[in-house]
């Protein structure tokens, strides 16, 4: 598919690609060539984080693969403990990605320790001045996703823990009342998915795989985007073919009997989540 004809979350504090590349993992020269590599084969959209201490490498192979800056969208986010100073955290960011600007700043985590307003209000000058393209958060909860909105702040994206076997319904109710994207982290729950039986069942019907399967259900979705991590090149191309992979109702329906309540993802420091549904 042509990158620049692939659909995109399109919100009015962004315009994102549905499929994205996640990099928890990579690091230094691995990084860069699977940056590189997956721009090449079309993705337009990294996620990146200062916690994944592979922003440098990141930066690298988006230059490396010699597609314009403009054209790629790339996501960095704020570690929990240094949300009193977002300013001095995009600056180092922005310093190890080498770049002018990211294209969406997030939130990793809450911190009930640092009002959300002084964060967001440090978020808002950063896009004010450029630096940011797009703020928004990461691991909120419903209440939490509220909360940030009534702030004023122009919240363009909650990226959370979201796939088959994990709903998110009350946050995804939220984002539809503010047109906020919600970017499904862990998209394939870590990989275990792949190995679902409903999914491969699914998959043997349209000659697809359980991994494009799981992606497909959710890059459907209004206003979800997905970033499957990995450093194959030919799994950078299954995931991909998501895009072209199109689920019926009945599909849908074995996919909605799946267990909802499966989250792989909840450090010490999480918050209480929503009820799964
Ligand atoms: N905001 C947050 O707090 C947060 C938390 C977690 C993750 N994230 C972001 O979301 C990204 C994705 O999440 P994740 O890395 O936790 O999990 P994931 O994308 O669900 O799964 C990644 C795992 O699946 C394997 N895999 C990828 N494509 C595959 C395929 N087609 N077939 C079989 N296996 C496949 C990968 O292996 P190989 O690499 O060996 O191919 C890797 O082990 C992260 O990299 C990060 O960017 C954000």
């Amino acid at each position: 598919m042509d990158p620049a004809a692939q659909p995109k979350v399109e919100t009015p504090h962004l315009a994102m690609p549905k499929l994205g590349l996640g990099t928890f993992g990579l690091r230094g020269p691995e990084c860069a060539r699977a940056v590189a590599e997956a721009i090449r084969l079309g993705y337009r959209h990294i996620d990146t984080a200062e916690m994944y201490d592979n922003e440098g490498p990141v930066g690298q192979g988006v230059r490396d693969s010699g597609v314009p800056r403009e054209q790629v969208f790339v996501t960095t986010k704020v570690w929990w403990t240094n949300l009193a100073d977002p300013e001095a955290a995009l600056a180092a960011s922005l310093r190890r990605l080498r770049f002018d600007w990211v294209d969406l700043f997030l939130i990793h985590w809450p911190n009930p320790a640092v009002p959300l307003a002084h964060t967001l209000a440090a978020m808002v000058r950063l896009k004010e001045q450029g630096l940011a393209r797009a703020i928004g958060v990461a691991n909120f909860p419903s209440a939490l996703l509220r909360e940030a909105v009534a702030t004023g702040a122009p919240i363009a994206c909650n990226q959370v823990e979201y796939h088959v076997m994990l709903g998110q319904r009350a946050i995804l109710e939220v984002a539809r009342d503010h047109r906020i994207a919600v970017t499904a982290y862990s998209p394939l729950g870590k990989g275990g998915l792949v190995n679902d039986p409903t999914l491969a069942a699914i998959a043997r019907r349209h000659g697809a795989t359980p991994a494009q399967v799981a992606l497909a259900w959710l890059i459907g979705q209004d206003l979800v985007a997905a970033i499957p991590k990995t450093g194959n090149p030919q799994r950078m191309r299954e995931n991909l073919g998501a895009l072209a992979l199109r689920l019926t109702d009945e599909d849908r329906a074995a996919i909605a009997a799946l267990p909802k309540d499966r989250r792989v993802i909840s450090p010490a420091w999480a918050p209480v989540w929503d009820a799964a549904a």
